[in-house]
């Protein structure tokens, strides 16, 4: 019989290469989607068709109650949340009934419906914050430094406390920043990417950005989803950092991006005070072992190949954006 997996945040950038993998692997692939009022399924375009979606929301127990009821999963990947640290700084309530309380009201879903659902919980570098040790690994102390990250460690805890309480198979994936074509564009690396384009076609003229100098260990989003799976394919539930191993900083990144397309980031990039966050993760720096021991886990794309694959997907897509007359340079 088809394992049946349901996803959480599937119209996300994470969760659409995760339904991808799933499907491959010849699974039932459910979709949770909130009500909005136009559809945003444009991640999920290829494999609308694939896949079952079904509407319940994260603040909504019932809601979640009915569709784990309907779907009876045999493996549930929690994506879901408020995932931009920006707005969790102006929505910091709303940020923690999706990140923190959400978690636990699936949990509990799946407590009382069907307890022998596998269970990944997105959890994040964004915990670890105000670095106390480099690497960050699984054993590091956590120190979160924005509500986001505050709402994560709930997440976090809250699902190790279930597998502790009540032998659910919960595991928390740490992952470090991924990133893709299908990345927001308010993301420091999908903004710059999609500036480059613009800046490139005669679009724009400037970036404007905030902190360069922050470091992050950002990987690929498809490589991200393989090692989400790779968790619930284990006999014991446990917690991996997912993480390139390397870090490179916002500056490296626009470097790498603008000379892609032949351009000095320092003759586009404007350091602009209203993007610096009122506190800052400075450094991030994953240390895969555990995963990469355990999990047979190994990324496929590199750090550059990333940057490259972004910049150019943004240059087809703003290329074809053009309006067939005009005065683009
Ligand atoms: P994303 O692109 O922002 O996607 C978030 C998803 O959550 C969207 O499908 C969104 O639905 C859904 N969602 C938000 N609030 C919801 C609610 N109340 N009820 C139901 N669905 C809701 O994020 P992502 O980059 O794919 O990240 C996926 C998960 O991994 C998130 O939990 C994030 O915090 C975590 N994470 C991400 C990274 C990273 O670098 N990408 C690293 C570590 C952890 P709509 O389409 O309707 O908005
Ligand atoms: N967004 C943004 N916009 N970030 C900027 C800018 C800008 O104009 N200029 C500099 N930055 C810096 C931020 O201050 C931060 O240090 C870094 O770029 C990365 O910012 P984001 O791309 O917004 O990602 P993030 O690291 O805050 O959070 C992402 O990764 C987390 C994992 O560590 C998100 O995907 C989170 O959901 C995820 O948990």
């Amino acid at each position: 019989m088809m394992k049946r997996a349901l996803v959480t945040g599937v119209t996300g950038q994470d969760g659409s290469y995760l339904a991808e993998l799933l499907l491959n692997e010849g699974y039932e692939v459910y979709g949770m989607v909130r009500r909005l009022s136009w559809e945003n399924y444009e991640r999920i375009a290829a494999i609308r068709d694939a896949i079952t979606l079904l509407e319940a929301d994260l603040l909504d127990e019932y809601s979640l109650l009915t569709v784990i009821e309907k779907v009876e999963p045999d493996e549930l990947y929690n994506l879901a949340a408020q995932s931009y640290v920006p707005t969790s700084f102006d929505q910091p309530v709303l940020t923690a009934q999706f990140n923190a309380l959400g978690v636990t009201k699936l949990l509990e879903a799946i407590r009382r419906v069907k307890p022998d659902t596998r269970f990944y919980q997105a959890s994040t570098s964004e915990m670890f914050g105000k670095v106390r040790e480099v690497p960050q690994r699984e054993t590091t102390p956590f120190h979160p430094r924005s509500p986001y990250g505050v709402a994560k460690v709930y997440g976090y805890y809250i699902t190790v406390n279930y597998r502790e309480s009540y032998g659910l198979h919960a595991s928390n994936g740490i992952l470090f920043n991924h990133e893709s074509p299908r990345r927001g564009l308010k993301f420091v690396t999908r903004k710059i990417t999609d500036a480059v384009a613009r800046i490139k076609h005669g679009l724009a003229r400037e970036l404007r950005l905030g902190n360069l100098d922050a470091r992050r260990d950002w990987g690929f989003a498809g490589d991200s989803a393989r090692a989400m799976w790779l968790m619930l394919q284990q006999d014991q539930p446990d917690d991996y950092v997912i993480a390139m191993g390397e870090t490179h900083s916002v500056r490296d990144f626009c470097e790498i991006a603008f000379a892609h397309v032949g351009l000095n980031y320092e003759d586009y990039v404007v350091v602009d005070p209203h993007f610096y966050r009122p506190a800052e993760v400075d450094l991030l720096l994953g240390d895969p072992g555990k995963a990469r021991t355990r999990l047979g886990w190994v990324p496929e794309v590199s750090f550059a190949d990333l940057v490259t694959m972004m910049v150019d997907a943004d240059m087809r897509r703003v290329a074809d954006e053009r309006p067939l007359v005009g005065g683009y340079v």
